[in-house]
């Protein structure tokens, strides 16, 4: 039997590449179906493959790396506090986990946070929290608690999160699902109002559903819920693990209708793209309902994790990278509305961040995605032939205009052959 070191090398470019696909997807369970290049490197905006080609990085870890690869201050932070003390676990306090804490709890305008490590958890946490509050605050009857939900949403994977996914391929041969949801027509407040009964505790939504293909809600629809939650005593719970932290443009999301939701669910980004760092944040009155013993994780929280999700709010709070996602996302959508008609038939831009319908009778998602590549742009389908786009908030103009030059000559040559 052979056995191989992560540093082992083959030789040849292509060998590389076919080397450690074949690796993969050997010896890795096939739950993704990855774009044909393996990456080696990162540095900003841009990402170096096994053969030494460069890509402009356009999905930026599904927004883990707002702030790029490799970003200095945050490798400086990561790498000091890596030396000093990594884990602990909350059976004992650590000299990083309170600072943040603060920082988090001030950048969001709450009293409270609760650290998780992936997204998956911290959306779970808020579903657990948002019953328990019904339980001991609202008064719902015991085991009824309620939790409204939005068609096309993507909140994570656990058995509970899929629970509420109307997507068959997420959901299909996982069930028994977890009951207690209820699922409207996402940005329609009418229909959430018509959903809220008296076991209602909580209404649990995307302000932005990236997954979903960056559907932005009609306008108004995230403060006519802010009114109907407060007139209804139901928690507004924004999981803004994609749409927060700078990406649209503003802090959160909900911030481009000045809403601020009872409960912010957040992850990505917040671990600045070098590991795994969510958190919940709300007020005492509803995080007070977790006591001792009730939720936890051994890694939530750890002081690595704290450190370089510190230094991630420190690096939001003068507003440089949410202005930066602003004038680069106006940049960015100039340029695909000049490709409407000519191979796009939808474009929707929040910030930095932007999804794209292709003509479904020219190309797949799928194969957009195939031709940036050839192209030195990664990016990533969702549903259909929709793309969505973005890029690390340090991407350079330049890079924005790559990306559209790119996607302009992907169409003009599927656009040339189907004539
Ligand atoms: C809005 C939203 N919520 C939750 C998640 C789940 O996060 P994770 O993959 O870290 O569990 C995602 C991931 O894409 C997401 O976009």
């Amino acid at each position: 039997m052979t056995t191989s070191t992560p540093t082992e090398q083959t030789t040849g470019g292509a060998e590389q590449t076919r080397h450690h696909i074949d690796l993969t997807e050997t010896y890795a369970a096939h739950n993704y179906h990855p774009l044909p290049v393996v990456l080696a490197s990162g540095e900003g905006a841009w990402v170096t493959d096994v053969e030494g080609r460069r890509f402009l990085d356009c999905l930026a870890g599904y927004s883990a790396l707002n702030f790029g690869h490799g970003h200095p201050r945050l490798l400086a932070r990561a790498s000091e506090q890596l030396r000093r003390l990594t884990l602990t676990s909350r059976a004992f306090y650590n000299d990083q986990l309170g600072p943040f804490a603060q920082a988090l709890a001030e950048l969001t305008g709450k009293e409270m946070v609760l650290p998780m490590n992936s997204g998956a958890e911290a959306v779970e946490t808020a579903i657990k929290v948002s019953r328990k509050w019904g339980y001991q605050v609202k008064g719902v009857g015991p085991g009824t608690a309620g939790i409204i939900t939005m068609h096309g949403n993507f909140h994570g994977r656990t058995t509970t999160i899929v629970s509420f996914s109307d997507d068959d391929v997420a959901t299909a041969d996982y069930g028994p699902f977890t009951p207690g949801f209820v699922s409207v027509p996402y940005g329609d407040v009418e229909a959430v109002a018509a959903a809220i009964d008296d076991s209602t505790v909580a209404v649990l939504f995307e302000p932005i559903q990236g997954e979903g293909g960056v559907v932005v809600p009609p306008a108004g629809f995230l403060r006519a819920l802010r009114e109907l939650c407060t007139e209804r005593n139901v928690l507004m719970v924004a999981d803004e693990i994609q749409s927060g932290l700078a990406r649209s443009g503003r802090t959160f999301a909900c911030d481009h209708e000045d809403v601020v939701p009872d409960v912010y669910v957040l992850g990505k980004a917040l671990g600045g793209g070098i590991m795994p760092v969510s958190a919940i944040a709300a007020d005492r009155a509803v995080l007070e309902v977790v006591r001792p013993g009730t939720h936890g994780s051994t890694f939530g929280g750890n002081p690595l994790a704290a450190a370089i999700g510190h230094e991630v709010v420190l690096m939001l709070q003068s507003g440089e990278f949410q202005q930066r996602a602003r004038v680069l996302g106006e940049r960015l959508e100039a340029g695909l509305r000049t490709l409407l008609g000519s191979g796009l038939v939808g474009v929707r831009v929040r910030g930095l961040w932007a999804g794209v319908d292709v003509e479904p009778a020219l190309l797949t998602g799928r194969q957009v995605c195939e031709g940036l590549m050839e192209r030195g742009v990664l990016a990533k389908d969702t549903h259909g032939s929709t793309v969505r786009f973005a890029p690390p908030i340090v991407a350079s103009e330049e890079d924005i205009d790559l990306l559209v030059t790119a996607l302009q000559a992907v169409l003009e040559e599927a656009l040339a052959s189907a004539r």
